[in-house]
């Protein structure tokens, strides 16, 4: 079957495009596979740019708007640009009440932004979530898909100077 080019100028995608049309590709030009192709999109420059989902939804020849409300359904996806390290925060009731605010106070205070965040050196994106599954272990902070239980004020500190000192490796 012929097809069109997208008539999306490249500039606009925020993406290569050969890194979207190769993951496009990859997942067989399938549109039931949209929400794996948007998630190793996002994988690629952790986020979602709005050219991308629209270049997407040409691509899959599915409508623009049913890739946009998979893509602001679904927590773990962003539509906003995020730093180099994600950071979540569980504020669920286990962790909170074993001390998930200080937690979080610590992190605001470290990288010097507000959960919802992302610092100007696009380094680190704070958010918080309800509950990560993982509440014998709480307080309970994720760090770029890892998780570190039992966290404290000085824990939290340790980690964020630990990722600053690997980004300057
Ligand atoms: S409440 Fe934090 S992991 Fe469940």
């Amino acid at each position: 079957m012929g097809q069109s080019e997208p008539s999306l100028e490249l500039e606009e995608l925020g993406i290569e495009v050969a890194t979207v049309e190769s993951v496009v590709d990859r997942h067989g030009r399938d549109p039931s596979a949209v929400i794996a192709i948007l998630q190793d999109l996002q994988e690629e420059v952790n986020y979602l740019p709005e050219g991308t989902l629209r270049y997407v939804a040409e691509r899959l020849d599915i409508p623009v708007s049913k890739v946009y409300s998979l893509a602001t359904f679904y927590r773990a996806f962003s539509l906003e640009p995020r730093g180099r390290h994600l950071i979540h925060v569980c504020l669920g009731t286990a962790c909170h009440v074993r001390g998930a605010v200080k937690v979080l106070d610590t992190l605001e205070r470290e990288m010097g932004i507000a959960a919802g965040e992302t610092d100007e050196q696009m380094e680190f994106t704070l958010e918080t979530v309800n509950c990560l599954g993982a509440c014998a272990l709480g307080p309970v902070v994720v760090v770029d898909g890892e998780y570190h239980g039992q966290m404290t004020g000085a824990k939290a500190t340790r980690l964020i100077k630990k990722l600053r000192r690997s980004e300057q490796e």
